[in-house]
Order: C-alpha cells, then sequence, then structure tokens
C-alpha cells in the first residue's frame, strides 16, 4: 500500500467509482448527481493547483483518497482549508483514513493553513473518530443543512488547527503553493 499525489488523468476513474457510491446512497456528500469523469479529472487538477489530492493505492487499485480544498472565498478565511476523505468500503477500518491525513495534515501545514475543517453529515461514527483520532475536535452542527438520500440532515463540524500555538499580533503569510511529498510513503 502507498499513499501518492493523485494523477487526474490516471487515477480520476477509480476515485469517481469510490466517490459515486456516496453521492447514490447515502448523505456523506451533499453533491446529488455523480458527476462526469472529465469533471472529476478536472477536480483533482483544480484541487491539486492549491491545495493536495493523495490517493491510497493497494497494487493495482485504488482504496481511497483525501483531499483539502478552500472553505470560504473572503479573504479573511485564506488560512483556512476543508479537508474529505473517502474510502472504497473494502478498506475501512485498516487505517488508511488516518495515514492519509496523516500524509495530508503536514502538507497543509507546511503550506501555511491554519484552520482545517471537516463537515461530516450525521450520523457517521466512522469519520467523527477517524477526524476525532487525527485532532479536530467538534465545534457545532448545522442543524437540517440539507435533504438527501430522503431526509433532512444535521452536518457536524469539526476542527483542526495547525501552526503555532502562540498568541500574534502579525498577520501571517499567506498560503503558498501546494506541497509534494518528498516520494510516495509505502504502508
Ligand atoms: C470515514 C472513513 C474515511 C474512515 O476511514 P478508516 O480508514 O476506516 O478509519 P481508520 O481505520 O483510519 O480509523 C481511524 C479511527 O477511527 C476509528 N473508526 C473507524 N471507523 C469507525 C467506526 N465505524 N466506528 C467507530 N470508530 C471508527 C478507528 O477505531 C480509529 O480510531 P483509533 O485509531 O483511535 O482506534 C471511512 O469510514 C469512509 O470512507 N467512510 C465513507 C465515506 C465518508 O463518510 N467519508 C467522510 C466524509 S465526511
Amino acid at each position: 500500500m502507498l499513499i501518492r499525489h493523485a494523477d487526474p488523468a490516471q487515477d480520476a476513474a477509480a476515485c469517481l467509482e469510490i466517490y459515486a457510491r456516496y453521492v447514490d446512497g447515502s448523505a456523506a456528500s451533499f453533491e446529488e448527481t455523480v458527476p462526469s469523469l472529465n469533471e472529476f479529472s478536472q477536480r483533482i487538477a483544480r484541487i491539486s493547483r492549491t491545495h493536495a489530492f493523495l490517493v491510497a493505492q493497494d497494487g493495482e487499485r485504488i482504496a481511497g483518497y483525501a483531499y483539502a480544498g478552500s472553505h470560504r472565498e473572503r479573504a479573511a478565511y485564506r488560512w483556512t482549508a476543508e479537508t474529505t476523505v473517502y474510502l472504497n468500503p473494502e478498506y475501512h477500518r485498516r487505517g488508511l483514513g488516518r495515514a492519509l491525513y496523516a500524509a495530508l495534515l503536514p502538507l497543509l501545514e507546511r503550506q501555511g493553513y491554519r484552520l482545517l475543517l471537516a463537515g461530516i453529515t450525521q450520523p457517521n461514527p466512522a469519520s467523527v473518530a477517524l477526524h476525532a483520532a487525527v485532532g479536530f475536535e467538534d465545534v457545532g452542527v448545522y442543524r437540517r443543512a440539507g435533504w438527501k438520500a430522503g431526509a433532512w440532515r444535521d452536518v457536524l463540524w469539526m476542527a483542526r488547527q495547525l501552526g503555532p500555538e502562540t498568541s500574534e499580533t502579525q498577520m501571517p503569510p499567506a498560503p503558498g503553493p501546494p506541497q509534494r511529498l518528498p516520494a510516495p510513503i509505502e504502508l
């Protein structure tokens, strides 16, 4: 098993296959229509230009992926990113979510992000446990934030600070270019 940066052309189909089941069959994603392969490939390329998009590869198979994107567009949010992780169910509870985040979070910290947010449609004990395990804390629930899979859904937001904990009086530099793993991580 290894963790590496996604290749938009090579990995889009496998990542989309994983994602499609969460669009169609669950409220984990609030997207209602499975994106086209071309659109998904463009997403990987777009995200890779600003943040990072990592995949976990088991032999020839993609087992899952994790990435970060922007949270909101207003300037003062520029140190904040949103993270997401999706795995093929065959690979759940084998430490892969944790491993993907263990690779992703330091890249975002090095890039200059200071706050990570994850919006988790409830209930999702696996995602809550994963995010808690890597240092995210509950910050609040958007009640009935969206209608998905036949019901109103609450979204729990979890957050994790990055960078120095000391109080600052100077504005930190804006996040720089996306950071790369020096080499694929072998698990
Ligand atoms: C959420 C998800 C990525 C978790 O990844 P995972 O590889 O199964 O999680 P890990 O094996 O790395 O486990 C990380 C921690 O969460 C805990 N955990 C994982 N699944 C759990 C579950 N179903 N119930 C309770 N705890 C769980 C593990 O025990 C572990 O904690 P520990 O290390 O302190 O023992 C995976 O379940 C998934 O892909 N779910 C569907 C998609 C999804 O919901 N994505 C999140 C959208 S917000």
